[in-house]
């Protein structure tokens, strides 16, 4: 974030203190800030899981490894599910689902949840899945995605979900890094009215994953899709309502491996345990959520596809038995007003989303929101990107009705569970500022040298004591995870965001300080983009650089040579963004292609990013003096004017 942006921010004087009455029946009342870190997070683990056998030590802290809740043995499926039939809530809805096209709905109660996980898990036993089995999801949002989830953690097989906007080279990467041996499809998801091929895209990336023997494939949209004898099996061919027992895990089995981008070219698998991590997701969405799972209508509108989907769509809330929405399309499908539509038919009381996704409606105009009665709605959410206070503001007065408070809520794959948040009740926000370190979390902004900062200053945020959803690792690559996370300094998490403190400690997250872009919320690394455009034939060179969006948050810009110098034409950049989406998916397509015929090097060769950063941002230029040739930041410059004009 520029400079100037920040101080802006930081000179921001809106307050919203909570109300009275909101702050009477809070789940989270002050005095949960006094209690000690070991208390906090023995409490929560009492109290918001059920265990088969009960947890004997809290924490063990071996540097930079974590394990909590040890000598635990418990089933994070019957947490989710059924033991809130036995406890007589079998009639309450656990998701009010709503299709894309119109009049497409269905309704599942927890008892309807439980007989759907059997049946998978009956299924996937069949196809020879058991503890231990590594088991991938690609698939859109119908509940099946978190019945197929579900289902894997009933029988104890750790699942990886790939995200279905994502390639077939993607989706393969990701099944052999685990070595996985099923997948979990469906024919097609409806997407802005359009069919997206999920199975044919899984069908590539089985040519490129040997290992994968078996797949489960959902019937969506009807449409025909080839299967393949022996391996494709339909889901609603297999499996029974047979008793399927919830195998009892141990704290520390793996639950799931979620990818995300990092500095490299090649996605981590970053890897979350039983225990901890439903403690920790679940203990987050009772205390920032609010939620009462009586009365309150809870919707998150991600994609199971990110964390923000496994700890807030499946884990966190329905360990909470709570009721939620889930819908499968587009905010703007068939029109602008869809999402309020669907939040008024289900009376929706809590609403988290991504700032994108409230500056696109904010773009639309609030007319949409206002044809709707949001009147059931009490509490908002963002999360994913730095929310910027016009967005803010506009969501808490034509979304929330100017009553409802807002939680800013920072967090990321790695870290399972919010981190960084208001307490609703309990805190005064500030438009743009996620505010204070949740309760039993010891975070902290530190400078260059490793000094915490206070009050008015600002640097990197960084965790300094371990905290249960945390994650174990990143699978199969130790020497990554220490790398990536903890030399910057000593024994303390590295998140890779920049922060400021202001005079009364809330916390302001600045964005990502490393080669990470922040997309729409999605998180995309600059070299994974850089070497999908060189694995194209014509392209010699590729540099990429984000620029603020005012709606996208970043955009990637990226700095092309083609081979043999020749210029790129309109078509050659179609080409290339259409590659890059085959490569990774549409969400990694460059808004904007330079073509140059050079880029900046320094005399030993190594592209300067920082200064194609600033071209980007079309921000002045600074050191340049290690450039081997400065002429070629002129001519860049030139040529990223023109781009951004054309932009506009
Ligand atoms: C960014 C998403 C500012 C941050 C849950 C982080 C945020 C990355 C916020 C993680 C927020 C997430 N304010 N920035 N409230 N929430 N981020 O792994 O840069 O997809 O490091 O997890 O998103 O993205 P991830």
């Amino acid at each position: 974030m520029p400079d100037q942006a920040i101080d802006t921010l930081l000179s921001e004087e809106r307050r919203y203190p909570p109300s009275p009455a909101f702050a009477a029946q809070a789940n989270a009342q002050p005095e949960i800030y006094d209690l000690s870190f070991e208390e906090f997070w023995e409490q929560e683990g009492r109290e918001r899981v059920t265990w088969f056998e009960p947890f004997t030590e809290l924490y063990r802290w071996e540097r930079p490894y974590a394990q909590w809740y040890l000598g635990g043995k418990l089933n994070v499926a019957y947490n989710c599910v059924d033991r809130h039939v036995e406890a007589g809530n079998g009639d309450r809805v656990a998701f009010h689902w709503e299709g894309e096209p119109a009049d497409d709905r269905r309704t599942l109660t927890y008892a309807d949840l439980q007989a759907e996980v059997v049946r998978c898990a009956n299924a996937l036993k069949e196809l020879g899945v058991g503890k231990g089995t590594a088991v991938g999801i690609y698939m859109g949002m119908v509940p099946e995605a978190p019945i197929a989830m579900l289902a894997c953690a009933r029988l104890g097989a750790p699942h990886t979900v790939v995200f279905g906007g994502f390639s077939a080279d993607s989706l393969s990467d990701r099944l052999n890094d685990m070595g996985c041996t099923v997948l979990i499809t469906q024919d097609e998801a409806w997407r802005r009215g359009a069919p997206v091929p999920l199975k044919r895209t899984a069908d590539e990336a089985l040519a490129l994953s040997p290992g994968v023997t078996k797949t489960l494939v959902l019937r969506r949209t009807g449409n025909d899709v080839p299967m393949t004898e022996g391996r494709d099996h339909w889901w609603h061919e297999t499996g029974s309502e047979a008793d399927c027992p919830c195998e009892p895990m141990d704290a520390e089995d793996l639950l799931y491996l979620l990818y995300t981008s990092g500095t490299t070219a090649k996605p981590k698998g970053i890897a979350h345990t039983t225990a901890g991590y439903l403690v920790g997701a679940a203990s987050t969405h009772h205390y920032i959520f609010d939620l009462k799972p009586e009365t309150d209508v809870y919707w998150c509108a991600a994609d199971v596809g990110w964390v923000t989907g496994h700890s807030y769509i499946v884990y966190g809330p329905l360990c909470n038995g709570a009721t939620s929405v889930m819908y499968e399309g587009t905010p703007d499908y068939p029109d602008k007003d869809r999402w309020w539509e669907i939040a008024e038919r289900y009376g929706a009381t809590i609403l988290y989303t991504a700032p994108t996704a409230i500056r696109a409606h904010m773009k639309w105009g609030p007319e949409h929101a206002a044809k709707h009665d949001l009147a059931s709605l009490r509490l908002l959410g963002s999360v994913g990107e730095p929310i910027n206070p016009e967005a803010w503001v506009w969501y808490h007065e034509h979304i929330g009705g100017e009553r409802c408070p807002i939680v800013d809520t920072w967090w990321q794959t790695e870290t399972g569970m919010i981190l960084i948040t208001p307490l609703p009740g309990i805190t005064t926000t500030k438009p743009g500022s996620a505010t204070r370190p949740f309760p039993g979390v010891d975070a902290a902004i530190f400078n260059e040298q490793g000094e915490e900062v206070g009050p008015g200053g600002g640097g990197y945020l960084v965790l300094r004591k371990p905290w249960p959803a945390m994650l174990r690792g990143i699978y199969g690559d130790d020497a990554r995870y220490k790398e990536t996370y903890w030399s910057k300094y000593d024994d303390v998490y590295f998140a890779g965001d920049g922060a400021r403190i202001d005079a009364d400690g809330d916390y302001w997250l600045l964005g990502r300080v490393d080669d990470v872009m922040n997309v729409s919320g999605h998180r995309i690394s600059t070299i994974e983009v850089e070497s999908a455009l060189v694995d194209h034939h014509d392209v010699a060179e590729a540099a990429v650089a984000a620029r603020a969006d005012a709606l996208t948050g970043q955009a990637i810009v990226a700095f092309v040579t083609l081979k043999g110098g020749v210029d790129g034409s309109v078509e050659k950049l179609e080409e290339l963004r259409s590659h890059v989406a085959a490569k990774i998916g549409p969400i990694a397509k460059p808004a904007n292609i330079v073509f140059a015929p050079e880029l900046p090097k320094t005399r030993s060769g190594k592209i300067m990013r920082r200064l194609l950063r600033d071209i980007a941002e079309n921000k002045p230029l600074g050191d340049t003096t290690t450039l081997a040739d400065p002429s070629v930041v002129d001519e860049l410059r030139l040529r990223g004017a023109d781009e951004a004009a054309k932009d506009d």
